[in-house]
């Protein structure tokens, strides 16, 4: 592992480097129960969406959270499949929400298929991760991850009736992040470390870390779908801009707004009236206000949130690459 150094790698990579034997069972599992027997439409539309990878984070954080609290059981991997497998069908339903186009470099299931089709893979793939959770055995596990699956659609639902209506301020948009995305980190750390058995301080040091770097990973994934690349996310960008969603740049250009950009953000976000050249027009208002700049400055307090509760974890070179991932989060560009 540690011969020869090439390019330098980032957290991430080291995470799965360190985790590479967990990983391998980890999809091996993915890859077993994401088949059916039954419905052919099912293998084929998960094996579409899986093969194409993904980052993988929240399976990483699982594994390295109850590793770092000694745990030598064989759940953890069980527990690591779950939340992907939760992650995945949220994806699912979200793009057939978002009308998006675009998932992982690919065209999205709702595309290439249809919507019932991403709807109902979406709903097996939720309850095949159940089936996995109930494995382990461990009630205190299933309630967090059933509490997490109920959030996240909170989450999601939240947003439905935030968007389109420029009244949505910074706390609406924060209970929707912690919603729709940071509940299935802190739940994917926080299950590691109740697998391990780890003090209660130390769960809930897990927790934190996951909810922060939730939050700073949906604020900069808001800040790609303006400021990034199709190539690059995987996905297509100005999809927020289309769907009319207040993420945290719009909410911060809105708040400072002269008569006419108000006028604006009216047409475009609350009537829906978009015509050519408003996304740019949109991305020069946001550019005036500094608004992207500040939303970055705000994922940056929640990595230094992020890294603090790390502090009540025990020492570990995991430990170490989390807080470094938390800083990657937020210079990451896919
Ligand atoms: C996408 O998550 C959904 C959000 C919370 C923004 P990821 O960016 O982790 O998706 P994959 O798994 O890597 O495709
Ligand atoms: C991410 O929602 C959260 C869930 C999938 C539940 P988004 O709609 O913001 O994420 P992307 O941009 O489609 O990945
Ligand atoms: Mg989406
Ligand atoms: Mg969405």
């Amino acid at each position: 592992m540690d011969g020869a150094v090439q390019k330098p790698k980032g957290p991430q990579d080291r995470l799965a480097d360190w985790l590479a034997e967990d990983m391998i069972a980890v999809n091996r599992l993915i890859r077993e129960r994401m088949a059916s027997e039954h419905a052919p439409r099912i293998p084929e539309v998960t094996a579409h969406l899986v093969e194409a990878g993904g980052k993988r984070l929240r399976p990483l954080l699982t594994l390295a959270a109850a590793r770092i609290c000694g745990y030598d059981g064989p759940y953890h991997v069980h527990l690591a499949a779950t939340v992907e497998f939760i992650h995945t069908a949220t994806l699912l339903h979200d793009d057939v929400v978002d009308e998006s186009q675009r998932r992982r470099g690919r065209p999205t299931a709702n595309l290439l298929w249809d919507n019932k089709s991403s709807v109902l893979v979406g709903d097996y793939l939720f309850s095949r991760s159940f089936q996995l959770m109930v494995e382990t055995g461990s009630l205190r596990v299933m309630d967090i991850l059933a509490n997490a699956s109920a959030t996240i659609a909170e989450g999601e639902v939240l947003q439905l009736t935030a968007a389109q209506d420029l009244r949505t301020d910074e706390r609406v948009y924060l209970q929707v992040v912690r919603g729709k995305t940071a509940a299935l980190f802190s739940a994917a750390t926080e299950v590691g470390g109740v697998i391990a058995g780890a003090d209660e301080a130390v769960v809930r040091a897990l927790f934190d870390y996951g909810d922060a770097l939730g939050v700073a990973f949906q604020i900069v994934d808001d800040l790609l779908d303006y400021g990034g690349t199709d190539a690059a996310i995987g996905k297509n960008t100005g999809d927020d801009f289309r769907e009319r969603k207040l993420t945290l740049p719009v909410i911060k250009a809105v708040a400072g707004a002269s008569a006419e950009e108000r006028a604006f953000w009216v047409r475009v976000i609350e009537k829906g009236d978009q015509r050519e050249g408003d996304l740019a027009q949109a991305q020069a208002i946001m550019a005036r206000h500094g608004s992207m700049t500040a939303a970055r400055d705000d994922a940056l307090a929640w990595v230094a949130k992020a890294r603090a509760a790390l502090e009540r974890v025990p020492e570990h070179p995991l430990r170490d690459m989390l807080a470094d991932l938390a800083d990657y989060v937020v210079a990451r560009v896919n």
